[in-house]
């Protein structure tokens, strides 16, 4: 029963060792963002530094309100920082760029194209010929396992098959980086769990660094090798946390004692103990096998 213990400390710095040997695809240091309102500003980011490796996979969980959308959104260029610096392959970001493949949580692909042409889009943008785009478009296809559905179009898909093709529409221009801003937070909790394993299989047969945020603990602790704890107001980083649950990671691994021990680790920090606080009787009433975030400023155990 190895899983039922925590993997011996060498053996984990050891992993943790061999994934900073490589190189850091994503450098964020001293980053900080705010935005201008009509009452003065937020500060929505303050600080913020970390480095993400070469095909490591790491995971951003804060509460809502942290900062983790605009984080995000400063890494794809799509936002501007107010201080710091992100550099992509020692680069610094100055735009959108197709080293960086985005995959949002709402579904974003064109409601007037095929699944096929969705895929193409991109590589038709960067001037490859229209045969080159749609055998590339199929190649990605296959490997969300939508080969089948390469002519319908997305309302005719679940969640789950669109946020696939989501996946394959990023992953279609060879990023360096998938960024993905909580890209299975509306789906139901099977299809979640079956997008999870497949992203971690996608995951393993690609280059390509994934920085993933999510609320969710469980998911969090599945997929990464690290978790960036974000705190709010402003969103700063708590604590980078390796995962010290063995890989290659299956559902199984819930229950072992390292997946609880790290998920009891987060949920102190996120949520530390409070002292003379009454819960609402329905938060009560209702306890979840799944830890979630709730409302900005929200004590509630
Ligand atoms: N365009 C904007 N203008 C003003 N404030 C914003 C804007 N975008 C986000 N914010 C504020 O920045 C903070 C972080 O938001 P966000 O990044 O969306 O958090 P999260 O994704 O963690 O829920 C929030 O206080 C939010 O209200
Ligand atoms: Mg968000």
């Amino acid at each position: 029963m190895s899983d039922a213990t925590l993997p011996p400390a060498d053996e984990l710095a050891q992993r943790f060792a061999r994934i900073y040997e490589r190189e850091p695809i994503l450098e964020v240091r001293g980053l900080g963002k705010q935005f201008a309102t009509a009452g003065g500003s937020v500060q929505a980011l303050r600080d913020v530094s970390f480095k993400v490796h070469r095909r490591e996979l790491v995971c951003v969980i804060g509460p809502s309100g942290c900062g983790k959308s605009t984080l995000i959104r400063i890494l794809a260029g799509l936002e501007t920082l107010s201080s710091g610096q992100v550099l992509v392959d020692g680069k610094p970001v100055s735009g959108p760029g197709r080293d960086r493949g985005m995959v949002f949580q709402g579904y974003s692909l064109f409601p007037w194209l095929t699944v096929k042409r969705n895929v193409m889009f991109g590589p038709e943008m960067s001037g490859h010929p229209h045969n080159v785009a749609e055998g590339m478009a199929r190649q990605w296809l296959e490997l969300v396992g939508l080969s089948d559905f390469a002519d319908a179009y997305p309302h005719q898909l679940s969640g789950g098959m669109r946020q696939r093709v989501a996946i394959a529409r990023a992953l279609v221009n060879e990023p360096r980086i998938l960024l993905m801003d909580e890209p299975f937070g509306a789906l139901d909790a099977q299809t979640r769990a079956k997008m999870q394993t497949h992203l971690l299989d996608i995951w393993k047969n690609l280059d390509v660094t994934v920085l993933f945020i999510t609320h969710d603990l469980d998911e969090a602790i599945y997929l990464a090798d690290r978790i960036l704890v974000l705190k709010a107001h402003p969103g700063e980083v708590q604590e980078i946390v390796e995962v010290p649950v063995p890989r290659p990671r299956s559902p199984a691994q819930f229950s072992s004692e390292a997946f609880r021990a790290t998920r009891a680790h987060i949920e102190a920090l996120i949520h530390p103990p409070v002292v003379h606080h009454t819960m609402p009787d329905e938060e009560a009433a209702a306890p979840s096998t799944m830890i979630r975030f709730t409302a900005v400023d929200d004590n509630v155990e």
